[in-house]
């Protein structure tokens, strides 16, 4: 088998390197200067901690980049528009860039900004039987309404502890990015608001499969955490995400923000929510994205 792969934020040659900045410098949304980062407020228990913290970050937003790609062809197949198409390709080339941008926490924090590569990378649910347009329904909900939705509260709640200058600003960095992702479903909704209407059957099946996609995000999002131990007052300050807090602020989430907005577009969200359970077929946990 061939040996594990490093992803890295290095540069691959500078003429890419100068395209990936101009890039990067196009797509920020916030320009505000970096502070310096000052570690010396913190013990080394708390520091190793962070840097855990942002190694997993590291590696799970880079891991969203293909799920972002598989929809934007996804959406490309259901004649989605080129505005929408391009948007999700941002998305993906967003979620990269927040790879970087953890890389760089990884290299001032005095750790090791790299990741292991996927060997594969699974493709995204193609929900037999559905039309494009229902497919990429589904999964853009899935993916953006539920999963981005999600991320952005835990980012909120983060910022609302944090107390170093440096961490408050690349979290924000990060936040204002996952805001758009969290959004851009309700937006692909809003855009199909007549499709909807003149199927109506798109919502009664979507309902249905709501009940099994809810638990699902559910099971992965709101789960026991791998960290069942109370964070300390230097770990809070530091952003390292509450174990304690992961179950409440999933649920506050969904309740509250995630399934009012679903309902307005005619799906029963909660309904949906208050049926769900897993489906028996193991395979489709692996079908969703
Ligand atoms: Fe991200
Ligand atoms: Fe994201």
């Amino acid at each position: 088998m061939d040996p594990l792969r490093t992803l890295s934020a290095a540069p691959t040659s500078p003429a890419l390197a100068k395209e990936y900045a101009l890039l990067d410098a196009g797509l920020a949304r916030t320009a505000d200067t970096l502070p310096p980062w000052d570690p010396s407020p913190y013990p080394p228990e708390a520091l190793a901690s962070l840097q855990s913290t942002w190694v997993e970050r590291m590696s799970a937003e880079h891991g969203s980049f293909p799920v972002f790609t598989g929809l934007a062809l996804q959406l490309s197949e259901a004649g989605a528009g080129f505005d929408a198409e391009a948007v999700m390709l941002r998305m993906a080339a967003d979620e990269i860039r927040h790879a970087a941008l953890c890389a760089d926490v990884l290299t001032a924090l005095g750790g090791d900004p790299s990741c292991v590569a996927p060997r594969a990378v699974a493709p995204l649910a193609r929900h037999p039987g559905c039309s494009p347009m229902e497919r990429a329904l589904r999964n853009v909900i899935y993916t953006t309404c539920l999963s981005e939705m999600v991320a952005v509260a835990r980012f909120v709640e983060a910022l609302e502890h944090i107390e170093s200058p440096y961490l408050r600003a690349m979290t924000r960095r990060l936040l204002a990015d996952e805001v758009l992702h969290g959004q851009f479903g309700f937006h692909w909704l809003d855009a199909q608001r007549s499709w909807l209407a003149a199927n109506p059957g798109v919502c009664d099946s979507t309902e249905r499969w709501l009940r099994h996609a809810l638990a699902v995000i559910e099971l992965r999002l709101a789960g026991t955490s791998p960290r069942p131990w109370t964070l300390t007052d230097a770990e809070r300050a530091l952003g390292v995400p509450d174990p304690a807090r992961a179950r409440e602020v999933f649920h506050t989430t969904l309740e509250g923000a995630v399934l009012p907005g679903l309902e307005r577009y005619g799906i029963r969200a909660r309904r949906a929510w208050e049926a769900r359970s897993l489906d028996p077929v193991g395979e489709a946990l692996a079908q969703l994205a």
